[in-house]
């Protein structure tokens, strides 16, 4: 989350917003707005600046999508993103907070998670016009999406990567697919979920640097030899970071993220929670699910039951609960990719 993130919240039940607001003030650089009284807050719409705003639907003077049409009449506002909370939205109020430029529409009761990733979500598609810019933000003059150049050269990355995979030769491809499909499921913007399926597959390139005997080597590590292997996440995101690219800033954040657990046990810096970057988290997640369902040359592979199985049983000590939730209703979806990209002599077949 960049260093400024301001979050007007509209809501004339106290509880709410002083929950909302508790949420919010987690998120490094977030600040927010806080209001009960829409009439108020329309009077004040001259002065009133925000990067995101999060509505009630239902309030006592004025609805919500009524308040989010209001907003977007004023051109500064327009383009800013809002998320609508409301206590059991229908397909018919989804549809008329569509139309009112409404982004997303969380139901309440709060989710803590769930609020915050959609929030983070919607912190990547802040309007270009905003004065602070997310992690993910191009500086001024670079692209805004991924152009075949720079495909070519992540392409090209990847191939090296694949050089020191210990992994099956379609390890880091499916991986990367898993990520994308989790992050949808987590309700994150297409374009985040498109750049992280560029950006995941480069997750272990630091290994490049690590000695071949090391990477070889089969059965336990020393103390000192697992060290070694650890140092392949800083390593990576040394190779990555400082790009102007979003999508390398990305891929750099994953690389010394991925192997970080969610009990703060992880490495390398035992970041713990949510101090672990949402990519990383994800990442973790479709890591350990593909290392667990592909072969390796000393190893079977898993059942996708029993590979789903682990990650249930792990989530809340080595993985966010929310990215195995994500995960596990986008079963079929993940058993497709299985298909289509099957591991020489890939012995899925007991994948049920
Ligand atoms: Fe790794
Ligand atoms: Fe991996």
């Amino acid at each position: 989350m960049s260093a400024k993130l301001s979050v007007l919240i509209v809501d004339d039940n106290r509880t709410n917003l002083a929950l909302m607001d508790m949420l919010l003030r987690k998120l490094p650089g977030c600040v927010t707005q806080l209001q009960t009284d829409a009439h108020a807050l329309l009077a004040g719409i001259d002065r009133l600046d925000y990067d995101i705003a999060v509505l009630a639907c239902r309030l006592p003077q004025i609805d919500g999508i009524t308040l989010a049409s209001r907003l977007r009449d004023e051109p500064r506002l327009r383009h800013k993103p809002i998320l609508l909370t409301a206590d059991e939205p229908n397909q018919g109020m989804r549809g008329s907070a569509a139309d009112a430029g409404i982004a997303e529409v969380l139901g309440k009761p709060i989710n803590p998670v769930e609020f915050r990733a959609r929030i983070q979500g919607l912190a990547h598609q802040r309007s270009p016009q905003a004065d602070s810019a997310s992690p993910w933000d191009e500086p001024a003059g670079a692209p805004p999406e991924v152009t075949a150049r720079e495909e070519e050269y992540l392409n090209a990355l990847v191939r090296v990567a694949g050089y020191r995979e210990q992994e099956s030769p379609l390890h880091s491809q499916r991986m990367a697919r898993y990520c994308a499909i989790l992050a949808h499921n987590l309700g994150l913007p297409e374009e985040f979920c498109r750049d992280l399926r560029h950006a995941a597959p480069l997750h272990d390139i630091g290994k490049a640097r690590l000695p071949d005997a090391l990477l070889r080597k089969s059965g336990f590590l020393s103390p000192e030899e697992r060290r070694e292997m650890e140092e392949h996440t800083r390593i990576g995101h040394g190779m990555l970071q400082g790009a102007r690219s979003r999508v390398f800033r990305m891929a750099a954040e994953i690389a010394l993220t991925h192997h970080e657990r969610w009990d703060g046990s992880g490495y390398p810096q035992r970041l713990k929670g949510e101090k672990i970057p949402l990519t990383g988290r994800i990442a973790a997640v479709a890591d350990v699910f593909d290392a667990l369902t592909s072969i390796k040359s000393y190893k079977t592979s898993w059942s996708i039951a029993n590979a789903f199985t682990y990650l249930h049983d792990n989530a809340g000590e080595q993985f966010d609960p929310a990215c195995v939730a994500a995960f596990e209703s986008a079963r079929e979806e993940i058993a497709e990719v299985m298909r289509a990209m099957p591991d020489p002599d890939d012995g899925t077949a007991d994948a049920a």
